[in-house]
């Protein structure tokens, strides 16, 4: 079979997205949120985003590759890197050399940006998750490696039930003083929060409490998915969620270690529960957090991922 690997374009719009469900089938990406997460980041540039077709002109492999353009607000630019955030071939098509000719294009783009290296795929603009998921594609792992990528390191993804939660179960022996209070945000922590965060969190972190804050007050959604423990006027950290996805928690660096993190941890928990979900996720940790703060809430690994990097 003759393929074509060429930018992709609008047309390829329906059949790139049955693709990636075909290809991605622990990570169901619809229609709306392949428009939302890729063609409307200001990063995605159609040259780095390849689609493989036969002669019939059928896209039978994608490959995204994200070169950023907007830098992050409140981290070190990372323009010397590039990131590969989708890859895909049809089963039918697999082991023919397609997804090594769509990873080619893609390193080339990053090449052409000028980018010295290439990550699958850490905090990369719009990314889906976190490098390779060891189980789900467990044939990905050797196709990289035997182009030239090493593993950086495997974070996991946990789920917590959320049926028998109560505050006595183990919040009682973690008590954090009369003086922290955790409260839903409020706009008067609009600014506190936004410099707490990039104090204490460089990276995108910034972003993401701008973006929550400006969803809450636009109505969009409750504030309790935005919870901050204070001591008087002085933010110590926070935590949001969204539905049963949990996280980002942060915790001041000197407070560490106080059980404000399992505090601002059950809060989340209860109010997910009380919106009716009786599970919670989320895509990232390494074990050492998993350790020390998730395990307690009765999260477990359900995922394990490996982040991968070449040089160009
Ligand atoms: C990973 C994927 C994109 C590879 O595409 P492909 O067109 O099959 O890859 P190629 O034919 O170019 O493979 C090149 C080499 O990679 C390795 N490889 C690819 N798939 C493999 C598998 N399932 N098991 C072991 N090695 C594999 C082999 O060394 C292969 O060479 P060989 O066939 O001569 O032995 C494709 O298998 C796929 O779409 N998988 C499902 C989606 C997925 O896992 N995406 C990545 C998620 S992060």
């Amino acid at each position: 079979m003759e393929v074509t690997v060429r930018p992709y374009t609008d047309p390829d719009h329906g059949a790139v997205v049955g693709l990636l469900q075909r290809t991605l089938t622990r990570d169901p990406i619809s229609r709306e949120r392949f428009t939302r997460q890729v063609l409307l980041d200001p990063n995605f540039h159609p040259e780095g985003a390849v689609s493989a077709c036969d002669e019939q002109g059928q896209v039978a492999g994608f490959c995204l590759a994200i070169a950023r353009q907007v830098p992050l607000e409140n981290a070190p630019p990372d323009d010397d890197r590039g990131y590969i955030t989708l890859i895909g071939v049809c089963p039918e098509h697999q082991r023919r050399g397609i997804g090594g000719r769509l990873l080619a294009a893609a390193e080339d783009y990053l090449r052409g940006q000028g980018r010295r290296s290439v990550l699958v795929s850490p905090y990369a603009p719009g990314y889906f998750i976190p490098g390779v998921d060891v189980d789900a594609y467990a044939g990905a792992l050797p196709f990289f490696r035997k182009h030239g990528y090493r593993e950086v390191y495997r974070p996991l993804a946990m789920e917590a039930p959320l049926w028998d939660l109560t505050r006595s179960g183990w919040l009682e022996h973690r008590e954090t003083g009369q003086d922290v209070r955790v409260e839903a945000y409020r706009d008067e922590d609009t600014l506190p929060l936004l410099e707490f965060v990039r104090r204490e969190f460089p990276g995108d972190w910034v972003r993401v409490v701008r973006e929550v804050m400006t969803r809450i007050t636009a109505g969009e959604c409750p504030r309790r998915r935005l919870l901050i423990a204070c001591r008087g006027r002085e933010i110590l950290g926070f935590v949001h969620h969204d539905r049963e996805r949990f996280g980002p928690i942060g915790v001041a660096r000197p407070e560490r270690g106080c059980g404000i993190g399992h505090r601002l941890m059950f809060e989340a928990l209860a109010a997910i529960r009380e919106q009716g979900f009786r599970t919670a996720w989320f895509l990232w940790s390494d074990d050492n957090t998993a350790r020390r703060l998730y395990e307690a809430a009765g999260f477990r690994e359900i995922r394990r991922f490996a982040i991968l990097r070449k040089d160009l």
